[in-house]
């Protein structure tokens, strides 16, 4: 992997880190049954590995960063293998939420979160108002989330102001819906990262991933480093973001239509 000097790094952060990453953390079981261990015990290492990319990204100075916890569809799962979850992400949630907030961290969680436990409900809702001021990283957990969840309630949102009378079915844009969806206050992620080695989206942020740089690395969640992060970076600083336009536009060598 290419080590940085200090002065790359910065040239790289003036010119190319992301905005905002969003990743799918996925490998946990596998990485657990690869030691012969149970899926619960991945789960534990991926939160630890959690805690390390979150204080990375705030070194970096990374401004958005979204994890997803937990799918619409993970509900799914074996009866004992969701408790766990719910256990660790209530555990988890109570031993950070400090430590986040002393960091100057802001944290939000997005998805259906009338689905959990009402103490779960109630914890999240007391970290979002914990840290709600906090200007530095802007950490985003999905949880209960599903993409299509994601659009189909900010269409109903829209066309219960229909019904009200407080828009008109042609002001319905893409731009009007992206103002519903989740995390419409911050920039679109520039950046999406898969670990565990699948190449789908699994129903992450539809829309907002519209125009992301998509990056897939075989490496299992648990085992995921700064370092494995550093070389997303640089992959993605290699990239030519086009936006539907030409290369020479994209290079100032000629312009749009008039
Ligand atoms: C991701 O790891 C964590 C969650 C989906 C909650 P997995 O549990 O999906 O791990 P694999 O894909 O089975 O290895
Ligand atoms: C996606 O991973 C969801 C999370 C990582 C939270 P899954 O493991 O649930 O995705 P599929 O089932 O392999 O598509
Ligand atoms: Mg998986």
């Amino acid at each position: 992997m290419r080590r940085d000097t200090a002065a790359g790094v910065q040239g790289q952060a003036a010119r190319s880190l992301p905005e905002h990453v969003a990743i799918i953390m996925d490998g946990n079981g596998r990485w657990a049954r690869g030691r012969g261990m149970a899926r619960h015990a991945g789960h534990r290492a991926g939160a630890k590995t959690v805690r390390k990319i979150v204080e990375y990204c705030g070194q970096r100075g990374i401004h958005a960063l979204t994890l997803f916890a937990f799918s619409s569809e993970n509900w799914r799962r074996p009866r004992t293998e969701v408790r766990v979850l719910m256990e660790l992400f209530l555990s988890t949630l109570d031993r950070e939420s400090e430590r986040l907030h002393r960091n100057n961290v802001r944290l939000r969680f997005m998805g259906a979160r009338e689905d959990f436990p009402r103490r779960l409900q109630q914890r999240l809702l007391e970290a979002e108002r914990l840290t709600r001021d906090n200007s530095g990283l802007q950490l985003n957990i999905a949880a209960s989330y599903g993409g299509r969840w994601d659009i189909s309630s900010a269409a109903r949102r829209l066309a219960e102001a229909v019904q009200a009378g407080a828009l008109r079915p042609e002001e319905i844009t893409p731009e009007r819906l992206g103002q519903e969806v989740c995390l419409a206050e911050l920039p679109e992620p520039d950046l999406f990262i898969r670990t565990g080695g699948e190449r789908r989206i699994s129903n992450f942020m539809l829309w907002q991933l519209a125009y992301t740089e998509l990056y897939f690395t075989p490496v299992l969640w648990p085992d995921f480093t700064p370092a494995d992060l550093d070389e997303a970076f640089s992959d993605f600083a290699g990239r030519e973001r086009r936006f539907g336009q030409t290369s020479e536009q994209v290079e100032g060598r000629e312009s749009g239509r008039a």
